[in-house]
């Protein structure tokens, strides 16, 4: 896949992966729409995506209002002609007491943006899509979505629900032009992982990962998760039975 002219609608687009993967794709010429809540720092972002080669308009939307993500998208389209390509990249890590203590609303809250604000970002762009015949749809899902973990339901249900939601699109939309792409990272350094005193194994430097996310989008494979020492480790975790799961990831402190 060129980067150059490819338009993306990035969602999460203000700090973290969302803004290391806009000034990447910028760099290499792409037409960004970036989508997130502070529109401080989405203006700040645009003008370097600008400077850095790339073009890029911005929009300081909730992805849990369907009705403006929707706008968003017709905005860019307008402007650019079309969406080539939506990473759902939006998320919270829910990692507050409330949470942990399955507070009805903080656990909505998680699912609400992880999950149904990645759901109104598809409604928004795959109509047009399959119009097209073209397009790509990328999840920013978490290895966290492969079993439940300690003290994370509500993340690790976000997750989980996110790579279904994805994956049973792909079936629905694989023999019509549109590519769907689910990225599972573990740790990585970010402003969500940033107030963690508990140990993140194999936590990633955001310089490390972005090659990672960008290679996954431009071979457009169904699935990457990295780093590959804990995708390995989640993904034979996936086969253990209950007791001996839950007697080893009982024991596991990566919200503390
Ligand atoms: N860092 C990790 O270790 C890791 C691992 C696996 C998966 N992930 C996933 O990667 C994605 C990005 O995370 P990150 O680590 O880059 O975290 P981050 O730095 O906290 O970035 C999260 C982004 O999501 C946006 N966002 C949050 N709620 C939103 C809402 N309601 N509407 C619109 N935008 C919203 C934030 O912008 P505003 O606050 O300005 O809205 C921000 O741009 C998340 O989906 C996360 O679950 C992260």
């Amino acid at each position: 896949m060129e980067w150059k002219n490819k338009v993306i609608f990035l969602t999460g687009a203000s700090s973290g992966i969302g803004e290391a993967l806009a000034l990447a794709m910028a760099k290499r010429g792409a037409t960004l729409g970036l989508l997130a809540r502070r529109e401080e720092l989405l203006k700040e972002l645009a003008a370097k995506c600008e400077q850095g080669g790339g073009k890029a308009g911005y929009y300081a939307v909730d992805v849990t209002d369907a009705k403006a993500v929707a706008e968003a998208a017709e905005e860019l389209r307008n402007e650019f002609g079309r969406i080539d390509v939506l990473i759902a990249n939006a998320g919270i890590g829910g990692n507050n007491s409330e949470t942990q203590n399955l507070n009805p609303e903080a656990v909505a809250e998680v699912i609400n943006i992880n999950l149904l604000g990645a759901v109104n970002a598809v409604s928004a762009v795959l109509p047009q899509m399959l119009e097209n015949k073209s397009g790509q749809l990328v999840a920013i899902s978490s290895l966290a979505g492969f079993r439940g973990l300690p003290k994370s339901a509500a993340y690790s249900a976000s997750k989980a629900g996110m790579t279904a939601f994805f994956e049973s699109v792909r079936l629905d939309v694989q023999d019509k032009g549109v590519a769907v792409t689910i990225i599972q990272p573990g740790f990585i350094k970010t402003p969500l992982t940033s107030g963690r005193k508990s140990k993140m194994p194999f936590l990633m430097e955001l310089e490390d990962a972005i090659p990672l996310f960008l290679d996954a989008i431009e071979r457009r494979k169904k699935f990457a998760a990295f780093p590959w020492q804990l995708a390995a480790v989640v993904r034979v975790a996936r086969i253990f039975p209950a007791w001996l799961y839950d007697r080893i990831a009982g024991r596991a402190k990566f919200r503390e």
